[in-house]
């Protein structure tokens, strides 16, 4: 495998090659390594290359021919798999445990090894290639996190094929969308996942899906789990031991560095989600920089992000990251609390010696609620660990300091998107810390010239809020472009700002250039670290039959962020009583969204607050609910409406009557 010796070779560029320097000009190589990466980006990303290994050489690391859509590697060949798993164990690797498995919930434990993951991979891989699965076609996963689910996307990485993983926790109507816009050939799922509530099903819901779905899936491959079994639909589903013990082995076949790796499905304005799309060779070289010199991982640690393999951090970093720099990855079943208790994360880490560890701030916060004093911390050696990273949703300052002050080692808030695939701001733990800013998730990282813009497009002064947009070309590892659908990626994020990438969040920028992330300019909202579309909230609850009209807002929740809130018009005539109403529509939004929207606050409301032309005003509702400061905007239709909308907020424990 490459050396892992970009960091100080990069520092050396940079002039500023001394010993180590310390702390105090880890501020200056930040800045420095980031001018770099602007200045020369092809010096700068040829050089993280080698971070990969490549069956061919690229002709152009960027290549701007069809601007503002870019590309990286052209020319270049690769296969992620290779890089991931084979190359490992070529170079000796193999006994080394590739997937640490911890599941609480099942109370299982056990280590896959690289040999094992190749062994794995590779017949599941053989498997899909004997049924007529080939380079380009797009294999469907829904499953939950066991290590199975690593071994699909790994065998669909293997021969070519583009995976599209689907989040467990939604329903099957959610399923059925990606379903029909994906069109895959295939379909790998498990009998059930497994929630502290209990066994959760999921053949029931991907039958559901595909009746629900417009395309024709021709195969399923299920694996059944001692937890729960689900008969095979006959002429349509196959069973995964049977078919991948009886399968031949396959080798890595060799793909464009610009074809897709994966297609994952993002909540957008709309109801219809967005099919982000990944290249192979730029997210390889991407991911295997950001292991080194962001989170400090190389070969031989471990490293544990608790998320989910549905969510864009599953894919970056319990899958692809920790695998392509031979890191050993931990992949958990199981919460921060309750299963069994607030200590399950701090045992974990030190059970399984993790350097590094990353959640969202939603599971410190469950953790604080449920050990506010750490007393689940204190039997526990933790020498092991050395950065706790946080991510996925804005980190308030009490969670972090909390944090900071149980566990004596740095935490390290980052910004980053499903978009984005990798962190836009962070703090370089692997090559030059600098000042942790609480509320901040510090400056922007190499490849990223992120600026924050007023309407007009004006660079606001440091301190003073705006839109945060990032200057195109995009690094390598980011999306380059929307499935099926270029023009849905030019407008959504291409087109507010010509020559910038439009993020959707709010927020200022300091004078020493730290970002402050704070809010989404759209309707998008952000539940436990889960993103997740207020319009396709709406989308579902104007389908009951009682209802004229809906707005859904996210409102601040001391544990989740942000819980959605539905306020709800009802048709003229509408005879239900309020407990009725509730209990339907929280089913509605149950079945079609999925349990993860946790859709619990719901209200009827005589008028919805507009504009004169017709727009639901959203932001003032949301500013009203978290008790911020709002000023009716001069458009508005009907000012009585902001006083019923205050009303009825008050009525459900949001908007106190201190608001002016
Ligand atoms: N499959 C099926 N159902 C799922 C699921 C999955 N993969 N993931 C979540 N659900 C269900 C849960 O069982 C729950 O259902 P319920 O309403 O029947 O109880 C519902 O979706 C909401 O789940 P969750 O968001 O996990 O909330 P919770 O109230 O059960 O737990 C926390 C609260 C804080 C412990 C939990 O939200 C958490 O661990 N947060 C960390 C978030 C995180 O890691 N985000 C990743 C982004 S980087
Ligand atoms: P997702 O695409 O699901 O990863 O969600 C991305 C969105 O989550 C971002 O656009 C932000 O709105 C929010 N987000 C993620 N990380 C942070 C962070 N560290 N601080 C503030 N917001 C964040």
């Amino acid at each position: 495998m490459s050396e892992l010796t970009l960091n100080q070779d990069e520092i050396k560029k940079t002039g500023l090659d001394e010993a180590r320097p310390d702390l105090s000009r880890h501020l200056e190589i930040h800045q420095a390594l980031h001018a770099h990466s602007l200045t020369q980006p092809d010096d700068f990303w040829a050089n993280a290359a080698k971070l990969i290994d490549w069956d061919k050489t690229w002709d152009k690391v960027l290549d701007t021919q069809n601007a503002p859509l870019y590309s990286w590697f052209s020319g270049g060949e690769c296969n992620t798999c290779y890089n991931a798993v084979d190359r490992h164990v070529e170079q000796g690797r193999g006994k080394q445990v590739a997937i640490q498995y911890v599941s609480p919930v099942t109370e299982t434990e056990y280590g896959i090894t690289y040999d094992e993951l190749l062994a794995q991979v590779s017949r599941l891989a053989g498997y899909m290639d004997a049924i007529g699965v080939k380079k380009g076609d797009r294999v469907i996963i829904y499953m939950p996190m066991i290590p199975e689910t690593a071994f699909a996307m790994l065998a669909c990485a293997r021969i070519g094929a583009i995976h599209s993983v689907v989040f467990g926790g939604f329903a099957a109507s959610e399923l059925a969308a990606r379903i029909n816009d994906a069109k895959p050939k295939l379909i790998l799922s498990a009998s059930c996942g497994v929630e502290p509530s209990g066994v959760v099903p999921y053949k029931p819901l991907l039958d559901g899906a595909i009746d629900l779905s417009t395309h024709d899936v021709e195969q399923c491959l299920i694996l059944n789990r001692s937890q729960y079994h689900a008969e095979l639909t006959k002429g349509r589903d196959v069973d995964w031991q049977t078919a991948v013990s009886s399968a031949r082995s396959i080798a890595c076949q060799t793909v464009a560095a610009t074809d897709p790796l994966y297609v994952l499905y993002t909540s957008g304005t709309t109801g219809q989600p967005k099919g982000v799309v990944r290249d192979n060779g730029g997210h390889g070289v991407a991911l295997a920089w950001s292991m080194k010199n962001i989170y400090d991982i190389g070969p031989g640690d471990t490293f544990w992000a608790a998320s989910d393999v549905g969510w864009v951090v599953g894919h970056s970093y319990i899958v692809y990251g920790p695998l392509l720099v031979g890191a050993t990855t931990l992949l958990f079943e199981g919460k921060p609390i309750g299963t069994p208790d607030p200590g399950i994360f701090w045992r974990t880490i030190e059970k399984y010696r993790v350097k590094s560890f990353f959640t969202a701030p939603t599971a410190i916060r469950a953790i604080k609620r449920d050990d506010p004093d750490g007393d689940f911390l204190r039997d526990t050696d933790l020498t092991c660990l050395k950065t706790l990273f946080l991510a996925g949703e804005r980190c308030d300052p009490d969670t972090l300091h909390w944090a900071e002050d149980r566990l004596g080692k740095p935490v390290i808030d980052h910004w980053w998107q499903t978009e984005t695939g990798w962190p836009v701001a962070a703090n370089l733990m692997g090559v030059a810390p600098i000042q942790v800013k609480a509320g901040s998730p510090a400056l922007a990282v190499p490849g990223f010239e992120v600026e924050v813009l007023d309407e007009q497009g004006e660079v606001v002064p440091a301190g003073e809020s705006g839109n945060v947009v990032i200057k195109l070309p995009l690094p390598p590892g980011t999306l380059t472009t929307l499935w099926q659908n270029e023009q849905r990626y030019l407008d959504s994020y291409l087109s507010m700002y010509p020559g910038y990438y439009l993020t959707g969040d709010a927020g200022y920028m300091d004078e020493e250039g730290y970002l402050y992330i704070m809010s989404r300019i759209d309707d998008i909202i952000n539940v436990a670290g889960h993103r997740l579309s207020t319009g396709r909230f709406e989308e579902v609850l104007c389908q009951h039959e009682a209802v004229a009209e809906v707005a859904v807002i996210g409102v601040e929740d001391k544990l989740k962020g942000q819980l959605p809130l539905g306020l709800v018009v009802l048709k003229k005539g509408v005879f239900l009583s309020d407990e009725e109403l509730h209990r339907e529509l929280i089913t509605l939004v149950r079945e079609h969204i999925g349990p993860v929207a946790s859709f619990r606050l719901v209200s009827v409301i005589q008028k919805l607050p507009k504009t004169r032309s017709g727009k639901v005003l959203r932001g003032t509702m949301r500013k009203i609910a978290d008790n911020q400061e709002y000023k009716a905007p001069a458009t508005i239709e009907d000012p009585q409406t902001l006083e019923l909308v205050r009303n009825v907020l008050t009525r459900m424990g949001y908007a106190d009557a201190l608001i002016p």
